[in-house]
């Protein structure tokens, strides 16, 4: 059981992280990797009670990997902290299967409330390098938050939020928990494409109906005549207002 869930770690690094060679490699050098090691330990003690061991293992955890996640914590399965220096995860996060973090993610709380103080991901959520997650705000499944963001409200999922505060930009995604590297899908609208892509689109069309025209216009020339220097007279125009 707890070889299987090692296993799925591996594979979820392989399969997310384009410079990883080799499983050995993931073994002996991803801090990720060791610090989700040493959180199942640590919070293994925590459930059952023994919470200083629980605490000295997590503090052991974040001396070898500057990670730090406290025993209370809940990591779901085949979650990636990618680089994962200065992650700080609070006693009553839950983190669902599937979540994504980089480095200097913050999910911490705003109060010293003794009870739920810390956020929920759902699963399959992307947390960019160095955002900040406050509260017991719920990041539904798939949602990205990007890099730097200060996130206080819930976020919908397959949402995508920036900036301080965070705000949503774009629409939420069709399939939120397909994995994206970075949280870029290149699937959010940029103004800018998109009005060269309209004025393309009328280009297009403005070109078919000019060559249109001069065909019909060409079937109307007497013969030996060049249609592009017939003297627009009363009957070319009539000629042309017919063609509309
Ligand atoms: C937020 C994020 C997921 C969006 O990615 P995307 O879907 O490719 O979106 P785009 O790059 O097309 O950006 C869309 C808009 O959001 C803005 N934006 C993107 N990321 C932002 C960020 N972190 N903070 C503020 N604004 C951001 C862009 O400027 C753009 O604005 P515009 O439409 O006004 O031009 C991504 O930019 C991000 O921050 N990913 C995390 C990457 C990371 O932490 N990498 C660390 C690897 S070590």
């Amino acid at each position: 059981m707890i070889f299987k869930r090692f296993r799925d770690d591996i594979e979820t690094i392989m399969a997310h992280d384009p410079a990883a060679r080799s499983r050995l490699e993931v073994v002996l050098a991803y801090p990720g990797f060791h610090a989700i090691v040493f959180h199942r330990l640590a919070h293994g003690a925590w459930r059952r009670g023994w919470h200083v061991l629980g605490r000295f293992v997590s503090h052991l955890g974040r001396f070898f990997t500057g990670i730090e996640i406290h025993p209370g914590a809940t990591m779901g399965r085949r979650v990636f902290i990618d680089h994962g220096m200065g992650v700080v995860i609070g006693e009553t996060a839950e983190v669902g299967d599937g979540v994504t973090l980089y480095q200097g993610v913050t999910l911490g709380g705003t109060s010293l409330e003794k009870g739920k103080r810390h956020p929920t991901l759902e699963e399959g959520v992307i947390v960019g390098a160095g955002a900040k997650i406050l509260g017991p705000i719920t990041i539904g499944a798939g949602a990205r938050v990007g890099s730097n963001a200060v996130v206080l409200k819930d976020v919908p999922a397959g949402a995508t939020v920036v900036g301080i505060p965070a705000r949503q930009i774009g629409e939420a995604r069709a399939k939120p928990t397909e994995f994206c590297a970075y949280g870029s899908t290149g699937d959010i609208p940029d103004p800018v494409a998109r009005a060269l892509d309209s004025v393309c689109a009328d280009v297009s069309a403005l070109r078919a109906r000019i060559a249109e025209l001069e065909r019909q216009l060409e079937a109307r020339t007497p013969p030996g005549q060049d249609a592009s220097v017939i003297p627009i007279t009363g009957a070319t125009e009539r000629a042309r207002g017919g063609l509309r």
